[in-house]
């Protein structure tokens, strides 16, 4: 079973997915995106850029003598990033090299300033992940100079070592900052790895089309695929082109994420097909809490009283047959959830006898919320639940007085198992190691908004 599960979950992952039926998110990384980045980058670019550098072969002398030059340390006091419309970034990086020259009779230090410009473009992969890739690298080298207070070297061999350093560093800092980039796009390219939602359901995130390159932010569309036992969950209607209008969200944030209506609608789908959301509520006997017996029921209908004169439990089957329908109103989101619940009693040969039915409605405010990479939720009823009985085999059933038992017994369990799910949440787009910080959710009418720093954990 497993095994046709795989398959069924390799097939639809290979599949063409026609991009109309997917729900869209937007993912806007802002300047601030930018100043993280290069915050966190000075590390990686300064390892790097200490490359090894050849012998020197020194013909000056009478025989061909071979120096050893070593970088000791590279230090990036200063790396700038800017977004390029229409292009992708462009990096400034101004590094010190601290260099050993292995020379007889006695070693010499060495600084070397060093100034990197960089083009890096942003574009589409072709396995729908954000690619980056160096269009125009140059280095621009300072003059060599000695520590103070080091031993002294003749100007001649100063000119020679920089004349063999700049030849060598020009071609080796450019391929090292290429280098750099071909692992980050091995980093951008889990944007698009599986997630677990549940138990069998997985989420999966693509970039669909190239990023949208201005001055202050990069904007990347990027659709969601929810997958149960394998299988792509497909919206009855056609899902919306979604955009991400421009004022959403705080200003100056680091990322601005966009949910459309129509991601909120397959999660829900999702969870719905899953069954996820199906409960059994089952009373205890003999406990002074649980209402959920005969002898409580048969108080409020005398037929239950009259088929059941010993007290059994009563369980209540809790199903959702409609898809819940989640509305997104400037500042608040609501859940509507429509179960269809069966009233069971244990019979006295232990079988489940039905009672009745209840179509119930149930109104439910929705808090939203980030956690790492994870949008959760929180459920509270809102008004009354609405109770009414779709079938009866216990004779006509005065609904005043079964509503508040009803309501009693099955909100809380409903809350708490719903809450549980919602506290699950569900990944938002990411790449590894990288999670949302002290993030914001606004709701406005059709989508949400998720204002964000972002963390990257090594
Ligand atoms: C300077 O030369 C002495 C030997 O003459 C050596 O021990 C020392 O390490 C050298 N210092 C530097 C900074 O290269
Ligand atoms: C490097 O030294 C040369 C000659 O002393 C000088 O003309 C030039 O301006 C210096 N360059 C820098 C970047 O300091
Ligand atoms: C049935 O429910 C009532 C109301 O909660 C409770 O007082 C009574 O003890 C229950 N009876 C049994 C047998 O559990
Ligand atoms: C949510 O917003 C809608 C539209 O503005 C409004 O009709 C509704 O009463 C609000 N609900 C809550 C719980 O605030
Ligand atoms: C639930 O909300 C809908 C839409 O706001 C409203 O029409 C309906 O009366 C509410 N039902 C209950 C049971 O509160």
């Amino acid at each position: 079973m497993t095994r046709v599960w795989g398959l069924g979950l390799l097939l639809a992952l290979l599949l063409p997915l026609v991009g109309t039926s997917m729900p869209g998110t937007v993912v806007r990384l802002n300047k601030a995106a930018l100043s993280y980045v290069s915050e966190i980058g000075k590390a990686p670019l300064q390892r790097a850029l200490q490359v090894t550098l050849p012998y020197l072969l020194d013909q000056s002398g009478e025989t061909l003598q071979p120096t050893r030059i070593q970088i000791m340390n590279v230090h990036v006091p200063r790396l700038r990033l800017n977004f390029v419309a229409d292009f992708g970034v462009h990096l400034l990086a101004a590094a010190n090299f601290n260099f050993k020259v292995f020379r007889v009779p006695e070693p010499l230090e060495l600084m070397l300033p060093v100034v990197l410009l960089a083009d890096a473009h942003v574009a589409q992969g072709p396995i729908q992940t954000p690619v980056v890739s160096i269009s125009a690298c140059y280095s621009l080298f300072g003059n060599a100079s000695v520590p103070a207070g080091s031993n002294s070297t003749s100007p001649a061999l100063l000119v020679l070592l920089q004349k063999h350093i700049k030849a060598v560093l020009s071609n080796k800092l450019c391929l090292s900052v290429s280098n750099l980039v071909q692992g980050l796009n091995v980093h951008l390219g889990t944007l698009i790895g599986l997630k677990p939602v549940g138990p069998e359901s997985q989420i999966r995130y693509s970039l669909v089309n190239v990023p949208t390159i201005t001055n202050d932010y990069i904007s990347l569309d990027i659709n969601a695929v929810l997958f149960l036992l394998g299988k792509p969950i497909v919206l009855p209607v056609d899902t919306t082109p979604f955009a991400l209008p421009h004022h959403a969200g705080t200003q100056g944030t680091v990322a601005t994420v966009g949910l459309s209506q129509d991601l909120f609608d397959s999660a829900l789908l999702l969870l719905q097909k899953a069954g996820a959301l199906n409960l059994d509520i089952t009373g205890q006997l003999n406990s002074d809490d649980n209402l959920l017996n005969t002898s409580a029921l048969g108080r409020l209908i005398p037929e239950v009283a009259r088929q059941f004169p010993k007290p059994m439990p009563v369980v209540l089957k809790v199903r959702l047959g409609a898809t819940p329908v989640a509305t997104l109103h400037t500042k608040n989101a609501t859940l509507q959830l429509q179960p269809f619940i069966e009233v069971l009693a244990v019979a006295s040969n232990s079988a489940f006898q039905s009672l009745f039915s209840l179509d119930v409605v149930v109104n439910l405010s929705l808090q939203l919320s980030v956690y790492k990479v994870k949008l959760q939720g929180t459920a509270s009823v809102l008004g009354d639940v609405q109770v009414t009985v779709a079938s009866s085999n216990v004779g006509t059933i005065d609904m005043d007085q079964v509503h508040t038992l009803i309501g009693t017994v099955f909100e809380k369990p409903l809350l708490d198992h719903l809450n549980a799910l919602l506290g699950i949440g569900i990944a938002l787009p990411n790449v590894v190691n990288l999670h949302y910080t002290s993030a914001k959710v606004f709701v406005y009418e059709g989508y949400a908004v998720v204002s964000s720093g972002l963390s990257y954990q090594h």
